[in-house]
C-alpha cells in the first residue's frame, strides 16, 4: 500500500461492520420497495432529475440495472414481490429482443446479464436460458473480424463509428455465460478476442485509459483513442477508469490466461486521482483546486471491481479499499429521504451533454447495492 488515499480508505473500511451493512441494505431496499409502487411495469430513466426518475419504456442501455436491483432485493429478503416484478420485466426484455428494439449497440450485457442471466441463475427457468443465448447472438453480430472487436455503436462498418469502448468490458461476461449455458465455444472465443484487442488499445502504457478507440475499417489496424463522455480525448474519464477496475476481474474470472500485468497500475491510477473526500470528480482533469461535479457511480463501480479483484488476489488490500469506498459513499452520498428515489446521490451521466449532472443514476444505485451484497455475503454469486 503506497498512497495516502489508500491508507485513508483502508482506515475508513474498518468502520464497516455487519450491522452497518445491514442498515445500508435495509435503507436501499426500502427505496426499491417505494420506487416499485410508482414504477410499476414501466422502467426508470437512466438518471434522475431532482432525485426523481422519469418513467419510460424498456428502450435504453440502462434498463437492466433496475431489474438487477429487484433480483438483489429478492435475494436479500426472499420476498416474492421483487421476484414477481423482475419476472414481469423479463417479459419486456424478451419482447425487446423479439422486436430487436433499440439493440443496435454493444450494451447487451448491461441489459441481459442483470435481467436474463440473473433470472436464470435464480429460477433455472429454461425460457431465461434461451433469452441469454438470444441476447448473446445480438452482441455477437457486432463483432468485426477486421480489427477483432465488438463495434460499440452505429451502423456496422461505418468509419465514423469503427471503434470499441472501455465500458464494453462489462458486456463480455454475457458471452462467457452463453458458452457455459449452450456448450458453444464461439461466444467465448469472440469475448476473448475483443478482450485482448481492448486491453491493447484503450489502456495506455501508463495505465490511464481512453474512453473509446478507433480502428481503420479497411485494414483493422488500431488507429487512435478518443473520448465520448470524458472532458477531452486525452483526459481520464473517471467512470471509464472504473469500468476498467471492474471489467478486468469480471473477465479474468472466466479465463485461465495470465492476469494483465497492468491491472494493479490501472487501479492505482484510479486511487491516486481521488480528491480529499475520496469521491472522484467525473473526470480526473478536475481536482479540489479546480473542481467540478463528483461522479459517485464511478466509486461504486470501482468498489465492486476491487471486491472481485480481491477474490483473485489481483490488488493488495483490495477488500479493505472497497470497504472504505462503500463507507464513504454510504455516509456522505446516501439519504433516507424517500422522496429522493436514488439509492446513491451525486453522480454524473454525460457532462458535455448536460445529462444527469449531480443526480442519482441507475448504475450508481445498482453497483452500490451490489457492493453491499458482496460485502455482506462473500459467497454471493454475482450476475455477471
Ligand atoms: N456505459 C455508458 C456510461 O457509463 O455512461
Amino acid at each position: 500500500m503506497n498512497s495516502t488515499n489508500e491508507q485513508r480508505l483502508v482506515a475508513l473500511g474498518q468502520q464497516v461492520t455487519p450491522a452497518w451493512l445491514e442498515d445500508q441494505i435495509h435503507s436501499a431496499i426500502l427505496k426499491i420497495e417505494k420506487n416499485m409502487l410508482r414504477f410499476g411495469e414501466q422502467f426508470p430513466s437512466a438518471c434522475a432529475t431532482d432525485g426523481v426518475y422519469r418513467l419510460k419504456p424498456n428502450d435504453d442501455w440502462t434498463n437492466g440495472f433496475w431489474t438487477g436491483m429487484l433480483w438483489l432485493a429478492y435475494e436479500w429478503t426472499g420476498d416474492s414481490k421483487f421476484r414477481q416484478l423482475a419476472k414481469t420485466n423479463l417479459d419486456s426484455f424478451q419482447d425487446r429482443l423479439d422486436r430487436h428494439f433499440v439493440l443496435d449497440h454493444h450494451d447487451i450485457g448491461f441489459l441481459y446479464s442483470l435481467s436474463a442471466v440473473a433470472g436464470h441463475q435464480l429460477t433455472r427457468e429454461e425460457a431465461y436460458r434461451k433469452q441469454v443465448l438470444q441476447a448473446a447472438d445480438v452482441l455477437m453480430a457486432r463483432f468485426q473480424t477486421r480489427g477483432n472487436f465488438i463495434q460499440a455503436w452505429g451502423k456496422m462498418g461505418d468509419a465514423k463509428e469503427y471503434r470499441l469502448i472501455i465500458d464494453s468490458l462489462i458486456n463480455l461476461p454475457l458471452l462467457f455465460r452463453a458458452s457455459q449455458l449452450s456448450g458453444d465455444s464461439r461466444y467465448r472465443e469472440v469475448a476473448q478476442k475483443h478482450y485482448q484487442t481492448l486491453l491493447h488499445t484503450v489502456i495506455k502504457p501508463d495505465a490511464t485509459t481512453y474512453h473509446t478507440y478507433y480502428f481503420d475499417p479497411q485494414t483493422g489496424e488500431p488507429s487512435h483513442g478518443a473520448t465520448h463522455q470524458g472532458n477531452s480525448d486525452n483526459s481520464i474519464w473517471a467512470r471509464g477508469q472504473s469500468w476498467g477496475v471492474l471489467g478486468i476481474p469480471l473477465n479474468q474470472h472466466y479465463l485461465d490466461t495470465p492476469y494483465p500485468v497492468i491491472y494493479p497500475q490501472l487501479v492505482t491510477v484510479f486511487l491516486d486521482h481521488l480528491p480529499a473526500d475520496l469521491i472522484p470528480y467525473w473526470d480526473f482533469d478536475f481536482t479540489d483546486e479546480k473542481p467540478s461535479e463528483k461522479d459517485s457511480s464511478a466509486l461504486a463501480i470501482a468498489a465492486c471491481g476491487l471486491l472481485e479483484a480481491a477474490k483473485q488476489k489481483a490488488y493488495p488490500e483490495a477488500k479493505q479499499l472497497a470497504k472504505g469506498m462503500i463507507y464513504q459513499l454510504g455516509t456522505l452520498y446516501t439519504t433516507q429521504d424517500l422522496q429522493n428515489e436514488g439509492v446513491l446521490l451525486h453522480g454524473v451521466y454525460a457532462h458535455s451533454e448536460g445529462k444527469g449532472i449531480d443526480e442519482p443514476n441507475l448504475w450508481g444505485d445498482y453497483f452500490y447495492l451490489e457492493a453491499l451484497m458482496r460485502l455482506q455475503n462473500p459467497d454471493w454469486k454475482n450476475y455477471w
